[in-house]
């Protein structure tokens, strides 16, 4: 199974994808992760991306589609994958389409989280993660179960991102609103695209995506 998690930077892509990759065996495909990565090992690549994603903008199409592809390609992805913050503009949906053909895969599912804007901002710039192992948290929404300490791995260093602050957040928005929300009526039109309420809490969202895939 091939899946999509569309909507706005705070939307729960991130948190509801580990759930699914637990709970289908699928492999997240987070181009921020991706990029974050290149960001920490001081790469060329990642020094450009640092910067752009600082500001809020988005990394150049071709350079995002290659990623996409080469990452696809691993035997890891054969199960099936969950892509995270790809496709964002609809050149990126037109080749995402092509490059699903070439390999014969099929897109089984795009889900749009819908949110309430105003509560994006503090869920972003609540937002920490395990130093350790990545996993997600929120000062309000998410905290471990025992204070400084990650829930799945022990580990007591906890990281903020660069890019969330309210101003980049903000920047962040305007961007979706322009060139990825624009890609929703793409995958309407196909017949494989459905909505889920975003703003219910982490578990309920959870539990709509699974309704929706099955
Ligand atoms: P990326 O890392 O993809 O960031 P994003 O799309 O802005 O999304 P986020 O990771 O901020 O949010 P999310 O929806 O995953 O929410 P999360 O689950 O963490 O991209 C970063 C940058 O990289 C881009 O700005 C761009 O520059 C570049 N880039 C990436 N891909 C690109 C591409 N394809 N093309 C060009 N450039 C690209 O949840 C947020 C918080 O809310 C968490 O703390 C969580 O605990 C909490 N939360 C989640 N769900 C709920 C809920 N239901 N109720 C309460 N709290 C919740």
């Amino acid at each position: 199974m091939n899946i999509i998690l569309l909507g706005p930077p705070g939307a729960g892509k991130g948190t509801q994808a580990k759930r699914l990759e637990d709970a289908y065996g699928l492999v997240q495909l987070s181009t921020g992760d991706m990029l974050r990565a290149e960001v920490a090992s001081g790469s060329v690549l990642g020094r450009q991306a640092k910067e752009i994603m600082d500001a809020g903008q988005f990394m150049p199409d071709d350079l995002m589609v290659g990623m996409i592809e080469s990452r696809i390609g691993q035997p890891d992805c054969d199960k099936g994958f969950i892509l995270d913050g790809f496709p964002r503009t609809e050149a990126q949906a037109r080749a995402l389409d092509v490059m699903l053909a070439r390999k014969g895969l099929t897109l089984n599912h795009v889900v749009e989280l819908t949110v309430d804007e105003a509560a994006l901002i503090e869920r972003i710039t609540g937002r920490f993660s395990c130093s350790r192992c990545g996993a997600g948290y929120h000062d309000r929404f998410q905290l471990p179960r025992v204070d400084g300490v990650c829930d799945f791995c022990g580990g007591t260093e906890f990281k903020r991102r660069a890019d969330d602050n309210e101003e980049t957040v903000r920047a962040r928005l305007e961007i979706y609103h322009a060139q990825t929300a624009p890609i929703l009526p793409y995958y309407r039109e196909r017949g494989v695209l459905d909505a889920v309420d975003g703003m219910a809490d982490i578990d309920e969202v959870t539990r709509q995506i699974k309704a929706v895939l099955h």
